[in-house]
């Protein structure tokens, strides 16, 4: 089964709705404009069911299939904002609002996962309930982990749940996913150096706080070299250093900020008391004093093997079998869908998106190509996942 014949028809609206979203890109939990968008095009789909204000603004949509004797409810979602990015694309449709952008694709996944919304209302072709979910604030703010807590799982008793991302460099109509890890946990540290302040020319009146925090700089890259398992991944960067004002003063306090990548729980748990150990104990060796605070984010994106071998088997229907890679390499970015396959069994899938720039560049575009294969992909998990028979 390629792409169905009713969603290739509606291609050019699901695109004119995805350029829309991207020319008014939204950050973290301020979309309201996009949300209600959503909302109003779910409501005008006829789903039996239309909620706003989950976890903040998300929104959950309801479409009972035209039978219900499986029982079975299966989640399907989609992220809503975009990033603090100005946009260099040139495209008739960028953004109009400056300093932001839709920069990691998700105005592709809203309109997606919509027209998706649309087939599904209008047919009803399986025995079930699907649940559209379209969460806020993925860059950085958990918008998936709020629509958990808020009871989501439980309120519309989902039974599994799958996400979908873009994936550039890998071409249109091709589909990657993995049982287990697919994308990392990604966890964030301050570290905050206090030495003694004093004059350039008399250091030995002072603690120099700026040699202390190089040298902590430079000891933290030892730790993924020396005290991880090498057959385990890990990535510790330091993204921000920062002291000092000018020529001649040795400051009081140097400021860093980075982030911890991981994959697995024995590696995430040490990297964060190495990094911890290794601030303190250099800055002591030099006399200074390192307070370091360290915050857990996003945990590991673990997909589940049944769930997995189910979305393999959809995809390869959809878009051939030699288009669907199921053991794809992981990614040490993060993803809080992470959140939602902590509460359900679930998959996450990447989809091709092509020759474009990489997500979060300034000259990323969503691929308007891979929509019809995208929303085509999503009615299939639910006619296959719940067939009506
Ligand atoms: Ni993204």
């Amino acid at each position: 089964m390629p792409v169905i014949n009713r969603i290739a028809e509606f291609h050019d609206e699901v695109t004119a709705w995805r350029r829309d979203l991207h020319e008014n890109p939204e950050l973290l939990y301020d979309v309201h404009r996009t949300a209600a968008i959503v909302a109003e095009k779910l409501k005008a789909f006829g789903c039996d069911e239309v909620v706003p204000g989950i976890g903040k603004t998300g929104v959950v949509g309801v479409i009972r299939g035209r039978k219900n004797g499986s029982k079975r409810v299966i989640g399907l979602r989609a992220d809503m904002d975009a990033l603090p990015i100005e946009e260099i694309t040139g495209a008739p449709y960028a953004s109009k609002v400056p300093g932001k952008m839709h920069a990691c694709g998700h105005d592709g996944h809203t309109a997606m996962l919509l027209g998706a919304a649309k087939y599904l209302a209008e047919t009803r072709n399986f025995d079930g309930t699907a649940i559209v979910i379209f969460q806020p604030a993925e860059e950085g703010g958990a918008g998936g982990k709020a629509m958990v807590d808020d009871g989501m799982m439980e309120r519309w008793g989902v039974q599994e749940v799958y996400g979908m991302h873009n994936a550039p460099g890998m071409p249109v109509g091709t589909f990657g996913t993995r049982t287990g890890a697919l994308l990392a946990a990604a966890d964030f540290f301050t570290v905050e150096v206090e030495g003694k302040g004093s004059h350039a020319a008399e250091p030995h009146k002072g603690v120099d706080t700026l040699v202390a925090a190089a040298n902590i700089l430079l000891a933290l890259q030892s730790i993924v070299a020396r005290n991880l398992d090498p057959l385990k991944s890990g990535v510790v960067t330091v993204g921000a250093f920062n002291g000092g004002h000018a020529h001649n003063v040795i400051p009081q306090t140097v400021k860093m900020l980075g982030t911890v990548r991981t994959l697995v729980p024995e590696a995430r748990d040490l990297l964060e008391k190495r990094v911890v150990e290794t601030a303190q104990g250099i800055a002591s060796a030099y006399g200074a004093v390192a307070k370091v605070d360290y915050q857990r984010n996003y945990p590991v994106t673990v997909n589940h093997p049944k769930e997995t071998d189910f979305a393999v088997k959809v995809a390869r229907e959809v878009a051939g079998a030699d288009k669907v890679e199921p053991n794809v390499t992981p990614i040490m970015g993060g993803e809080d869908f992470s959140f939602m396959l902590e509460a359900r069994p679930g998959n996450m899938i990447w989809i091709g998106n092509g020759d474009t720039a990489a997500c979060h560049h300034p000259a990323y575009d969503f691929n308007d190509a891979a929509i019809p294969h995208g929303v085509t992909y999503w009615v299939r998990l639910i006619e296959t996942g719940m067939p009506a028979g």
